[in-house]
């Protein structure tokens, strides 16, 4: 089978071309020569502001990068995405997150048929019931009023909710305590229970299969923990609530179908906070902040789908990902966020790259032999700063970094926000201009070296700087700047995979995964099980862990 055709295109050779003739460039002399440059290459959107100048580009770099997009037939992809044409082909499903935000009155459909009604529906019951719990209409099966909400659920329906509600902590209800329960590790279960009081603790159990193993784990546990404290099988209902999409398995569980609040198979995991697997965030913030959270979405999807690809800003942090992973065969990317409250929007951001762009066959199974989706990982600054920048600064490979930041704090503290903003520049500048043989012999001798010591000193002192980094700043951290920066990501992470040509909707891999850990569990659980299909290595690891179990009643 064929590379998928983009390859073979004369967009793509022109990038390969324009990489050896540039790769040379330094990103000092790019800003030297260019007064312009900070205009030319920053945008402004929905609130957000993208400086992407630090990038190893210039005008015709846009220019043959928009190229390839358009080589790819971005603009028919979105088109297609927005008619609810089944884009994830291997699973024969439209792909409709941005129906969930939709603001205006765009009809999407599947099959023909609208499904805002049914959008609009569940909005409706999640305000209802937001806003019962809120009020202490809705209350623990003794009477007193919710205080603690756990939402129970792994993989989208955990990282969005739980990185979305740290993030909006000052828009919370004071009177509400958020936890998440992920984790079939005992210790987690232990963690989060052991603080609650189950009377007047709510239980949302957040799984669009209502299947995941660990999601139903960790719902049976919280269950049984719930009447073996209150003695109250029949308050089941009263403390569980479910978001899904299988309404038989939720009644099964004990939970009333009234509520159940549905979601659809047209919304991939990872991207169905917006939808009320975002139920948590929702009791969280309220559910005006919820509906701001959505805006902010939305006014990202307004100018990702009219906005020319050139100063398209989705598409342009695209482009940029595609020149360092595919044409300078960049691995990773790291994203830094300035902003404690966006401590885990890297593990967001890992599950929504990763899991949609990490696939090695095209849409049509053709095998695809150039790298697609890179590495994605970071942390909070400033703490990455004593942890990894060592090697950004001087390690041997182009790293590619988002720095994200506001630019007012939610709390003030002396000089705190500066001193972090000055930072965050800081190691952006860093990165870019380096540091130059003379400039670091100037710096040793002003210093008072002598010049035997400066010789030695020098190979350390140097910085070659030229690594590339987007800065994106936030005016404050609010629910519709969330919204806007999530919506960012997502449509970022699309157009990749269209210029790349693979499906970035499914996630076999992960079901592979899923499968084995089915099969190796009888293993464990019964020493005397049938083994014989497995590897030494996992055969070798089973007969330890049996050798050495100790089952504590
Ligand atoms: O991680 C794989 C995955 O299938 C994700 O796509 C999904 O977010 C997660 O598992 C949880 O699945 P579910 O919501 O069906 O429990």
């Amino acid at each position: 089978m064929m590379q998928p055709t983009i390859f073979h295109t004369s967009a793509w050779q022109a990038l390969e071309r324009h990489q050896r003739s540039t790769s040379q460039w330094h990103m000092r002399d790019l800003f030297a020569t260019d007064p312009d440059r900070f205009k030319r290459f920053s945008l402004d959107v929905a609130g957000i502001f993208l400086d992407y100048s630090k990038n190893r580009i210039n005008r015709e770099t846009i220019a043959l990068l928009t190229d390839l997009a358009l080589a790819a037939g971005l603009p028919n992809e979105i088109h297609r995405m927005r008619m609810g044409a089944a884009i994830n082909v291997s699973e024969n499903r439209a792909v409709l997150h941005i129906a969930l935000r939709e603001q205006g009155d765009f009809d999407y459909r599947v099959n023909g048929k609208s499904v805002m009604p049914s959008v609009r529906k569940v909005l409706r019951q999640m305000r209802k019931f937001v806003h019962a719990v809120h009020s202490g209409a809705w209350t623990g099966f003794d009477g007193q009023t919710i205080t603690d909400v756990v939402n129970i659920g792994i993989g989208g329906s955990d990282l969005g909710p739980r990185m979305a509600v740290e993030a909006l902590q000052p828009y919370a209800n004071k009177g509400i305590k958020s936890h998440f329960l992920s984790n079939i590790d005992p210790e987690h279960a232990h963690q989060v229970l052991s603080e609650l009081n189950p009377a007047r603790t709510l239980f949302i159990v957040v799984s669009k299969s209502f299947t995941t193993l660990e999601t139903q784990l960790n719902a049976e546990v919280a269950k049984a923990w719930f009447i073996g404290r209150t003695g109250q099988p029949d308050q089941i209902g009263q403390h569980f609530v479910a978001v899904s999409t299988n309404t038989e398995a939720v009644e099964a569980f004990g939970i009333r179908p009234e509520n159940m609040f549905e979601f659809w198979d047209w919304v991939g995991g990872r991207y169905s906070v917006w939808s009320a697997v975002g139920l948590s965030l929702a009791l969280a913030i309220g559910m005006d902040g919820f509906d701001d959270f959505l805006a902010g979405g939305a006014a990202m999807d307004q100018h990702f789908f009219n906005a020319p690809l050139e100063a398209n800003m989705p598409v342009i942090m695209a482009l940029m990902g595609i020149w360092y992973n595919t044409f300078y065969k960049a691995h990773t990317h790291a994203v830094m966020p300035y902003v404690q409250g966006l401590q885990r929007l890297p593990a967001h951001l890992q599950q929504l790259d990763m899991e949609s762009n990490g696939k090695r066959a095209g849409k049509h199974g053709e095998p695809i032999l150039f790298d697609t989706g890179p590495v994605i990982w970071g942390d909070v600054g400033v703490n990455v700063q004593h942890a990894f920048f060592q090697l950004l600064h001087q390690g041997t490979r182009l790293v590619p970094c988002d720095f994200i930041a506001t630019v007012n704090p939610h709390y003030e503290v002396n000089e705190h926000q500066a001193n972090l903003l000055a930072n965050c520049l800081a190691q952006s500048e860093a990165l870019m201009r380096g540091k130059t043989t003379s400039e670091a012999q100037r710096e040793m001798f002003n210093a008072g070296l002598d010049e035997a010591r400066i010789e030695a000193l020098l190979p350390h002192k140097v910085f070659p700087g030229n690594q590339p980094s987007n800065t994106i700043l936030l005016r404050q951290l609010d629910p519709k700047s969330l919204g806007a920066l999530l919506a960012l990501y997502e449509h970022k992470v699309f157009v990749q995979g269209v210029i790349w040509g693979i499906n970035s909707f499914d996630q076999w891999g992960v079901e592979y995964g899923k499968q084995l850990a089915r099969d190796i569990l009888p293993l464990l659980t019964d020493s005397a099980a049938n083994n014989k299909h497995h590897d030494a290595s996992t055969l070798g690891l089973i007969a330890y862990y049996h050798q050495y179990r100790d089952i504590k009643d």
